[in-house]
This record gives structure tokens, C-alpha cells and sequence, in this order.
């Protein structure tokens, strides 16, 4: 089985699977970069020319590709938005970072490095909204949530590793 890091935008999943793949001598993929190596391009710029169901469909090609393989997976804040997703990581060891909205908002509106789409075009309101509205969905598909305000990355890995060992 494959271990999934989910949650919003800015929640660490892609550092923090960068890290437990580390720990754990595990291979590791974001599925992000694999869509930007398939796209030849950037996120942002597909957005703009396709449009977020062209994406979606890329993305849910991408997560199949990546499940083939028993690997640490780092997915993007909307894997959750597709029923076929939802369906898929259930079979899998979901790791749901669960991090306060507000602290979420700050963190992508800080970020200068990732730029998102879905983000750009929101205000702090609607990037909330967006939110509550997948909030169920994390909690649906999740193994285990793990809480990560008052935790360091290491210290979230390490919390993760001992669940992860539990499995085994
Ligand atoms: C998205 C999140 C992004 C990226 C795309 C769409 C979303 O990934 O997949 O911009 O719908 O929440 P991160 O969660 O890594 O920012």
C-alpha cells in the first residue's frame, strides 16, 4: 500500500512526505511535479489555457500512475474534490495534515515560491470557504489526521512513523 499525504494548500504535504520518505528509505513522488514534468509546464499556466477540469483529469491520471507503486505520495490540496479520488485512496494509507484555516491562508499568501491558481484568484474569505467546503472530504478518505499546528515538521514525520509502524 501506498502512504498519502492530503490536505489543503499550505498544510506542508510536500515537505513533510520529503522528510518522511527520508526517515523511512522509502521512494517518494509529489504528484504536482510529476503533472508539471507531464505537462512540460507549469500549473499555473495549464490552469489558465485548460481550465481546473482539464486538471482534474490529469491529476486523477497521475494518482493512478503513482498508486501502481508502494511509495510515500505527496498529493495536491483538490485530490479530494473527485468522487473517483475518494475512491481510490481509501484503499491506501491516508495521512490527513490537518492544519487551522486561517494559519493555511497565511502560509499560501506568504508562499512566494508556489504559485496557485485556485488561490490567486480568491480572497482570504473564499480561500476559507474552499476550506470548510473540502474539510469533510480529508476527514472521509483519512487513515489518520494528524494535527499540525503546534508541531515542527520533524516532529509531525516522527508522529507519522509511529502510526506508519503500527501498520506493519
Ligand atoms: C490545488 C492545490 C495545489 C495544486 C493546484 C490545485 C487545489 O497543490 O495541485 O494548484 O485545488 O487545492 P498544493 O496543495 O500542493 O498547493
Amino acid at each position: 500500500m501506498a502512504i498519502v499525504l492530503i490536505g489543503f494548500m499550505g498544510a506542508g504535504k510536500s515537505t513533510i512526505s520529503r522528510l518522511l520518505a527520508k526517515n523511512l528509505a522509502q521512494p517518494f513522488i509529489d504528484l504536482d511535479d510529476e503533472l508539471e514534468k507531464t505537462l512540460a509546464g507549469s500549473i499555473p499556466d495549464f490552469f489558465a489555457e485548460h481550465g481546473e477540469a482539464a486538471f482534474r483529469k490529469l491529476e486523477t491520471a497521475t494518482l493512478k500512475q503513482a498508486l501502481q507503486a508502494e511509495q510515500i505520495i505527496a498529493t495536491g490540496g483538490g485530490i479530494v474534490t473527485s468522487q473517483e479520488n475518494r475512491q481510490l485512496l481509501k484503499k491506501e494509507h491516508v495521512i490527513y495534515l490537518k492544519t487551522q484555516p486561517e494559519k493555511l491562508v497565511a502560509r499560501i499568501r506568504e508562499d512566494q515560491k508556489t504559485i496557485r491558481p485556485l488561490a490567486e484568484t480568491k480572497t482570504d474569505h473564499e480561500l476559507l470557504a474552499l476550506f470548510l467546503a473540502r474539510q469533510a472530504w480529508y476527514e472521509e478518505v483519512a487513515s489518520i489526521m494528524i494535527e499540525t499546528d503546534q508541531r515542527t515538521p520533524a516532529e509531525i514525520a516522527q508522529k507519522i512513523q509511529e502510526e506508519v509502524s503500527r501498520w506493519k
